[in-house]
């Protein structure tokens, strides 16, 4: 499953979690409802608070009037090469428990924990994705008739099998062949004693 995307660790670090990646470059190739279905179950078994599970995904496949419209909520930075995906999923959190219509402050925590959790069991599968929290806030809320009081939006998800990084033009096709980089451990860890 090792792609020139998985980085050089330092750490033996399990392949899950290496191997995920946000591409931007997508073959024709479509993601079948059974696959799309077993994402979402891989989801939904990440932790959460209380095990509210305050996790929802509205989505789309392209070719669909609703994928369209997925599309033109996204930035111009994002919809030339996400409009290729073969699904586009939008991200959204419950901001309320179900017991007693309690505030969730960690509601957007554990949504984020599960689109992670989804990412990866997508890379087993060979399926790419690209979370997105460059959309219009506005006209995605009104596109979807989402209660913003109901539900906060996490980011838009693209999904899709992959396709050669030269498919893209600049600047998009650099990013996608560009190494992956993070900041050393030292850099955001404190032990105290
Ligand atoms: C919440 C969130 C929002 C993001 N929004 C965008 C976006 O709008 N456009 C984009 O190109 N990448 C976006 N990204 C992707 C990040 O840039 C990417 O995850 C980061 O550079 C690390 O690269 P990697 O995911 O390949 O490890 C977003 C990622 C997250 C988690």
């Amino acid at each position: 499953m090792s792609h020139p995307k998985t980085p050089q660790t330092k750490h033996d670090i399990h392949p899950l979690i290496l191997d995920r990646w946000s591409a931007r470059s997508f073959s024709e190739k479509s993601i079948s409802e059974e696959t799309m279905e077993g994402l979402f179950e891989a989801a939904s078994w990440s932790a959460s608070s209380m095990n509210e599970q305050p996790w929802e995904y509205i989505y789309a496949e392209k070719g669909t009037d609703a994928f369209h419209k997925m599309v033109e909520c996204l930035m111009d930075g994002n919809q030339p090469w996400a409009k290729n995906g073969s699904h586009m999923l939008l991200s959204l959190a419950k901001r309320k428990f179900e017991y007693k219509g309690r505030e969730n402050r960690h509601h957007m925590h554990d949504v984020g924990a599960a689109n992670t959790t989804l990412l990866m069991q997508a890379a087993q599968n060979d399926i790419y994705g690209h979370m997105m929290g460059g959309f219009h806030m506005d006209k995605t809320l009104e596109a979807f008739g989402i209660d913003p009081a109901e539900h906060e939006i996490a980011c838009f998800i693209v999904l899709g099998y992959l396709d050669a990084p030269e498919k893209l033009g600049a600047p998009f096709h650099e990013r996608e062949i560009a190494p992956r980089d993070r900041k050393p451990v030292s850099a955001f860890t404190k032990k105290l004693s």
